[in-house]
């Protein structure tokens, strides 16, 4: 049926102010956080809630040690530096993520190799990854995107062969699974990020680094903190005051981290009713000509930290390209008041960074080690493809329920069934 889409004026879809934005704030989150400002002893918090979070991410996960840190961009880096990369290593990551993946390796003086996708579920592609090893590469660093866990089984097979360590970035996939193990718990240490949008939320920024390999977690704990030894309790005044490596200051804070641990109670539940909003999701849109929703391997739990969605202009008869019907569908999704957007706009080996080799300058890390990686941006068509010809549904989380999920549809079918308006 023929209906005046907002974007011409029509009357939008979704009334406004009806999508709830993330995180979802309970009064048990607002009161975690005040009970850290009402503390008898403000300056004992810090020591309390990192420990407090410690022990409880690590339980979640299952793993021997977490570290509570101030970014997942400071997680990642401490893992690179935990596992024992050096200047002039490699680290494999994929071409498609968002560039902290490869900042961190580069963080460390080391050079990312990047690997296409798979396109079907976004994350790295395993077949691709022997092609990339070379004397030099120390470790692989999946990640698994928009919360679809990444090809584990396959990046350990190849690692263990040659020999190479797992870094696995979890930073928009807290909880979700692969063959039931958590993402996170496969490799040998993982990162994962806090920040406001991410599934685990501290409402602002923030990071966790895990391991249950003793070394690792030594050389992080070091590290993370200046390069100094701090022992637990003891008084500021009171402490060595020697640096024993080349750390930084990637302290978490309190008041995040009373928000995160009371948010972790809820992540399982915050999950599967984000979960249950995507299935209902892809069961009205696959019906869709011309739209493509997530393909899910069996083997994978994903917790969709973003509703990714195709375009297939074939499917509809339109000799166009993709890009050009994912805007104007997508222009017209938002005039319909369904929050939808972009992400990444480049494989990161095409971004400017790389192109260039800025890096340090002088042309570091890449020309003080003889490096000859090359970054030909022609080499991740699958990236490039992946980004031209999808956008993402954001604002799938609670406590945004089926009844808005119903009108995210309901405006799929407007839009869809009214291009002529709009091409
Ligand atoms: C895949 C991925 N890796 C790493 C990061 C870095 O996390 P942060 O922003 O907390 O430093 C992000 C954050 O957006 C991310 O999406």
């Amino acid at each position: 049926m023929s209906q005046e889409l907002a974007v011409h004026g029509g009357k939008r879809t979704v009334p406004e102010g009806f999508v709830q934005t993330w995180p979802y704030v309970t009064e048990a989150d607002q009161e975690a956080v005040m009970d850290v400002f009402k503390s008898a002893r403000i300056t004992d918090q810090q020591r309390i809630q990192s420990e407090g979070l410690t022990k409880e991410w690590a339980e979640y996960m299952g793993v021997k040690y977490c570290i509570p840190v101030n970014s997942g961009t400071a997680a990642l880096h401490l893992c690179v530096a935990a596992v024992g990369i050096e200047p002039g290593d490699e680290v494999i990551v994929p071409a498609f993520t968002f560039w902290a993946t490869a900042a961190a390796v580069l963080h460390h003086n080391a050079i990312p190799v990047f690997v296409d996708i798979d396109p079907r579920t976004y994350c790295i592609d395993p077949n691709l990854i022997e092609d990339k090893i070379t004397e030099r590469t120390k470790a692989i660093m999946p990640v698994h995107i928009h919360g679809m866990p990444a090809d584990m089984d396959a990046v350990l097979e190849i690692a263990e062969k040659h020999n190479l360590k797992v870094i696995e970035d979890v930073a928009q996939a807290h909880g979700a699974r692969y063959k039931s193990r958590l993402c996170g718990s496969m490799g040998d240490a993982a990162g994962y990020s806090t920040q406001a949008s991410k599934t685990l939320s501290s409402g602002c920024q923030g990071g966790l680094f895990t391991t249950s390999d003793e070394t690792a977690h030594e050389r992080a704990k070091l590290l993370q903190y200046f390069g100094e030894i701090v022992v637990p309790g003891r008084e500021r005044e009171e402490q060595e005051y020697n640096a024993y490596g080349l750390g930084w200051m990637y302290r978490g804070d309190m008041f995040s981290q009373a928000f995160i641990r009371s948010q972790l109670k809820r992540l399982d539940e915050n999950n599967s009713l984000r979960i249950r909003n995507c299935d209902f999701l892809t069961e009205h849109l696959r019906e869709i000509e011309g739209i493509a929703t997530p393909f899910v391997p069996d083997e994978c739990d994903p917790v969709y930290y973003n509703y990714v969605v195709g375009f297939k202009p074939g499917e509809l008869g339109l000799d166009i390209p993709p890009r050009i019907l994912r805007d104007k569908v997508q222009d017209a999704m938002k005039a319909e008041g369904v929050p939808m957007g972009l992400w990444q706009r480049l494989p990161v080996p095409a971004q400017e960074i790389f192109q260039n080799g800025v890096g340090y300058g002088k042309g570091c890390p890449w020309k003080c080690h003889n490096s000859s990686v090359e970054y030909r941006p022609d080499d991740y068509p699958k990236a490039a493809e992946f980004i031209d010809s999808h956008c993402y549904v954001f604002d799938v989380n609670p406590p945004n329920d089926l009844e808005l999920m119903g009108m995210y549809v309901e405006a799929f079918r407007k839009v869809m069934g009214n291009l002529d308006q709009i091409l």
